[in-house]
């Protein structure tokens, strides 16, 4: 993980990213700056065109790390900007957005010709765009509305400017490194990579203290058995491990430590992850934390995360609201799963499996009668289920009303 910090949209952001993480995913994920849009992820459609340095850049194919100093303008730091308002009015009444999927990063580009092209033509501005892909309007439109723009701002005695103000050759963004980062903070050390070995026991983990998770969610679920109870069974790690599909411990646990392995199927790839953590409890909060750190062999993929969770009472006493923080890093081959939204939902999913099983153990079933536990995770499956939800939800929306 690399620290980087940026000004996005006039505001000095920081943040810890992967080498491999894009500038598009920076944004979308955690910033929620959902307006950079990803079509192909391949450099092709324009979809996730946004500025930096002033310039047009297809963020799905810039590193972020490669931007560290650099002023970023995404569609939403366009709102006010007097040339994306001009398009915007034209663009509606050119009719040229349909699903408006394309029209971000259209408005980007489109914005980068107005200010620099003196008096564009049909054929000139079909070429500046050609990086722009639409499947739906067929061009006219919004080629219609760019041209009108241009010719009204022309027409005001609004001047070109040459090269639309880029003031350096070479990829947008590079060269902008700054010693310090933008919000003056100082910057961090690299954290230590993950564990190397874990299965002899020898070496404990170290939890390096300015590690920070790339991805961090919530997840609530209750439980309908009293807060001693479950904080409790909390304790018993062998039995909480056994409510989790598909972990499995190696050797004897102690309250602070504990060593397993972790079975993980995500479409073709299979991984087992093994790794250790560790335990730390607050009776007198009823909350407590796991932190650990993991590798699979055969993907090559590492990951470390960490757990906070908080029991709460709820309904009177009888019930236990377990509230959960998970924070992780996933590096390696796996990693193109690890999307934040792909991985909320799976959690999602092993919450709810996890919660079934740990009731199940609070009212006296066994290891065997637990759902899954020994045939591994399939996230695959997972994500299947999930999508197969989102499309049930999407046609009760659009067919509920009928049936
Ligand atoms: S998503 Fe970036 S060019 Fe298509
Ligand atoms: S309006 Fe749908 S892709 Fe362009």
């Amino acid at each position: 993980m690399k620290r980087i910090s940026l000004n996005i949209n006039g505001k000095p952001v920081s943040g810890s990213v992967e080498p491999r993480t894009h500038l598009a995913d920076f944004l979308r994920e955690g910033r929620d700056l959902t307006g950079t849009h990803l079509g192909c992820e391949h450099g092709v459609c324009g979809a996730c065109t946004i500025l930096v340095d002033g310039v047009p850049v297809r963020s799905c194919i810039a590193y972020a790390v490669a931007c560290d100093g650099a002023k970023i303008v995404t569609i939403e730091g366009l709102d006010d900007d007097e040339i994306t308002r001009e398009l915007r009015e034209a663009f509606k009444r050119e009719h040229a957005l349909q699903c408006g999927y394309c029209t971000p990063g259209m408005l980007v580009s489109a914005r980068d010709l107005v200010v620099r092209s003196l008096d564009a033509d049909e054929h000139d501005i079909r070429v500046a765009m050609s990086g722009n892909l639409c499947r739906c309007t067929g061009y006219v439109g919004i080629i219609k509305a760019i041209k009108s723009v241009i010719a009204a701002r022309r027409a005001r005695d609004i001047a070109a400017v040459a090269g639309g103000g880029r003031t350096m050759v070479g990829p947008a963004g590079s060269g902008h490194a700054s010693a310090e980062p933008a919000d003056g903070s100082p910057r961090r050390a690299a954290p230590a990579p993950p564990l190397q070995s874990a299965s002899t026991g020898k070496s404990r983990l170290s939890v390096d203290p300015t590690w920070i998770p790339q991805v961090s969610f919530d997840q609530n679920f209750i439980v309908n058995y009293p807060r001693q109870q479950v904080w409790e069974m909390f304790g018993r790690v062998r039995e909480v491990a056994a409510c989790l599909p598909g972990a499995s411990l190696i050797g004897e646990p102690t309250p602070e430590h504990v060593e397993g392995q972790i079975r993980v199927k995500v479409g073709p790839i299979a991984a087992e992850f093994r790794g250790q953590a560790e335990i730390e409890r607050d009776e007198s909060s009823y909350s407590g934390k796991i932190t650990g750190a993991g590798n699979a062999i055969r993907s090559n993929s590492a990951t470390r995360g960490v757990i906070g969770y908080r029991l709460l009472p709820a309904r009177d006493g009888q019930s236990t609201e377990v509230a959960v923080t998970i924070g992780y890093t996933l590096t390696g081959m796996l990693a193109q799963f690890g999307r934040p939204s792909i991985v909320q939902d799976v959690a999602a999913q092993l919450t709810a499996a996890f919660a079934q099983n740990l009731e199940a153990r609070l009212g006296g079933k066994t290891t065997a009668d637990l759902s899954s536990g020994g045939g591994g995770l399939d996230a695959g499956s997972l994500i299947f289920s999930v999508v197969a939800g989102r499309l049930q939800e999407l046609f009760r929306r659009l067919f509920g009303s009928r049936s």
